[in-house]
């Protein structure tokens, strides 16, 4: 019997402003899936202003039943945040025309179909004011470096390595690379986590799947690309798989990410529990948090929150020390985007208002070379 793990996370209204969750939210979509026939389990969390819906089932991925559930979940939230006129009510949900798959409208999806092993440690790690390619660094940590994970060297079932699905969200094209054989080819890309975002890792041996990303190709939706980010990751652990150690280790070094206020900047990846899931310093600094479980039957038994940890309390440290270094370049980059990347900008406006007034440079002197 195969079960399905489902992570399905939108922004429906921020409270107060882009920093929380509503506890009045939080409530309905518990109602909402309490009700449902179709579940064996679930769990609802947040990080920052995004809800995480945490669904176990035997529906398979993909499934019209599963999206058209977290839809109606979503929406019924969103009602509740427009009443209470919260930030953004609605955000991520723009498109009324829903066909049944949750893909492609503005919710972030993750999932995976597995047979349950005889124990499956799975960590489910959640991203607010950042993207996809966040996970790509400690994806890569976690699978293909050993001096991250020593069991890549020291376990026989990890030793044939895993296999990287990575996604070119400016082609929407995907390509496999192996590892570790093919590791230099695929940092050139994945080096890049703005355009090429790891979407799933398989164990090379057995062909499972061992983690999977809410990266999705992007989709037009009234006039923009959504559901890109704040992004989710199911990561499976131990017995063929990493330690879950080694799975949080790849979170000990903070490091940098595109997201953080008005998606616009650069900064930290901070490892948080739960309780501290609301990122305000300047809308952020970017967070993360890491829920544990052990599936039995579906039962999603957990969560144990897995960075409330004081050992991640140096990588805190280290975290609040770069965000006050970037913060200090204020509106240049690196701390703010590059031009391209930027979620807002002002640049056509301020281009057109001053394009009289940028005078062409006199034609290059012969140079001799
Ligand atoms: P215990 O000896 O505490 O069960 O730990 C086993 C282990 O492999 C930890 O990585
Ligand atoms: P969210 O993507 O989490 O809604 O954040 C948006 C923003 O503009 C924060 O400054
Ligand atoms: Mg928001
Ligand atoms: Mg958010
Ligand atoms: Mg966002």
């Amino acid at each position: 019997k195969k079960i399905t793990l489902s992570v399905i996370k939108a922004d429906v209204g921020g409270f107060v402003g882009h920093s929380g969750v509503h506890p009045e939210l939080l409530k309905k979509a518990c109602e909402e899936l309490d009700a449902s026939p179709l579940l064996i389990d679930h769990h609802v969390t947040y990080v920052g202003d995004d809800i995480n819906l945490i669904l176990t089932h035997e529906l398979g991925c993909n499934s019209g039943e599963i999206g058209r559930l977290a839809r109606n979940t979503l929406s019924a939230c969103t009602e509740v945040a427009k009443k209470l006129k919260l930030c953004g009510a609605g955000q991520d949900l723009l498109s009324d025309a829903f066909a049944g798959n949750i893909k492609g409208l503005g919710p972030g999806v993750a999932e995976m179909e597995i047979e349950e092993r005889k124990s499956e440690t799975v960590i489910i790690l959640m991203a607010d004011k950042t993207k996809p390619g966040a996970w790509n660094l400690p994806l890569y940590k976690i699978f293909a470096d050993p001096f991250n994970t020593t069991s890549l060297i020291i376990d026989p079932s990890m030793h044939c390595g895993f296999n990287f699905e990575v996604y070119d969200l400016a082609e929407n094209k995907k390509i496999n690379f192996a590892a570790p054989e093919e590791i230099y080819d695929m940092l050139v890309f994945i080096g890049a986590p703005g355009r090429f975002v790891i979407k799933s890792v398989y164990h090379r041996g057995t062909s499972e799947i061992a983690a999977v990303s809410s990266a999705q190709p992007l989709y037009r939706v009234a006039g923009r690309y959504v559901g890109k980010d704040d992004p989710v990751c199911i990561v499976r652990c131990q017995t063929g798989y990493p330690s879950l150690g080694e799975v949080l280790e790849a979170f000990s070094h903070p490091h940098l990410v595109a997201g953080w206020l008005r998606g616009s900047h650069t900064g930290p990846l901070l490892p948080v529990e739960v309780k501290d899931a609301h990122p305000v310093r300047f809308d952020g600094p970017p967070r993360v948090i890491a829920l544990g479980f052990q599936l039995a039957g579906g039962k999603l038994v957990g969560p144990q929150d897995m960075f409330a940890d004081p050992a991640f309390d140096n990588a805190r440290q280290v975290a609040l020390d770069i965000a006050d270094y970037m913060r200090r370049m204020g509106p240049f980059e690196p701390h703010r985007l590059h031009l391209d990347e930027m979620e807002y900008t002002t640049m056509p406006q301020v281009m057109r208002k001053l394009k009289e007034r940028f005078i062409d440079l006199p034609e290059d002197k012969e140079t001799g070379t």
